[in-house]
């Protein structure tokens, strides 16, 4: 699903670091608290797997499509004044339907504070549908989401089982906030993380983090938040110490 901050392109290397843990510590519960666009867990296997979100545009989207598909064809692409109207009347439209609109037809799929993307010229003046082809690609991944576990809330809420070892990735909104519903705060975060490493393994998707956490893969890329100036930036995983140690 074509999300803000979308993890795809990276998701052969970050998967096989997920999916090793998991062979390699025997790990039976997966939780994702920054879920987006599912499109790290959706190539995960593991036993129960739990993505959470706190938009509840991702979660209406995935949980209604996920028990009817063929509601998706009502999803027709929209012209631009549907879209703004979509986006500034959410009282008078179904939750999935208002959020079909809104993921698959904002330009850079940046729901918030985005503009209408459904459509666009091509340089050789051509008319692409970037909403048919997102909408397509979700189409192909609902399989994949089958089985999982869907919470639609802050992370801090989310209350991991007492008795065994899970495993936790972290894909949180950039320190830099561009494109994002709500305010994130850095400093709770990772001290969340910390605690949360004393009983499981946590894994963080960020372009830096505080000392006590080790960097355990790295790969440039450019950015495409602000499309006017790529910038190259370098993406990593982190994990706390505590568990670097026990585990490498
Ligand atoms: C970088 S995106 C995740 C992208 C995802 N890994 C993917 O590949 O599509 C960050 C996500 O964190 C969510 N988010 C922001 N603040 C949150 C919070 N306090 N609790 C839970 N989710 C939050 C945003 O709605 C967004 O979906």
């Amino acid at each position: 699903l074509k999300y803000i901050g979308s993890k795809a392109r990276f998701a052969p290397e970050i998967c096989a670091i997920l999916q090793d843990y998991i062979y390699r510590l025997n790990i039976k519960t997966y939780i994702e608290p920054f879920v987006g666009g599912f499109n790290i867990i959706d190539k995960i296997k593991c036993k129960t797997r739990i993505g959470n979100d706190i938009d509840s545009l991702v979660c209406d989207l995935v949980t209604s499509c996920r028990n009817d598909p063929s509601l998706l064809r009502l999803a027709t692409t929209p012209t631009r004044d549907k879209y703004y109207d979509v986006r500034d009347n959410p009282a008078i439209y179904q939750n999935w339907y208002r959020a079909a609109i809104l993921l698959f037809g904002s330009y850079n799929a940046r729901v918030y504070g985005g503009c209408y993307g459904a459509t666009s010229k091509t340089k050789d003046g051509k008319t692409r549908n970037y909403f048919e082809e997102a909408k397509n690609n979700f189409i192909k991944q609902l399989p994949s989401l089958d089985g999982i576990l869907i919470s639609c809330c802050d992370y801090k809420y989310i209350v991991p089982p007492s008795n065994e070892t899970a495993l936790i990735y972290c894909d949180p909104p950039y320190a830099d906030g561009i494109g994002y519903n709500s305010e994130f705060d850095a400093v709770e975060f990772w001290e969340w993380c910390r605690r949360l490493s004393e009983k499981h393994i946590v894994i963080i998707s960020e372009r830096a983090a505080p000392d006590d956490f080790v960097c355990i893969w790295q790969q440039e890329t450019k950015s495409h938040l602000n499309n006017r100036a790529k910038k190259a930036v370098i993406e990593k995983l982190f994990i706390h110490r505590l568990n670097y140690g026990e585990n490498h």
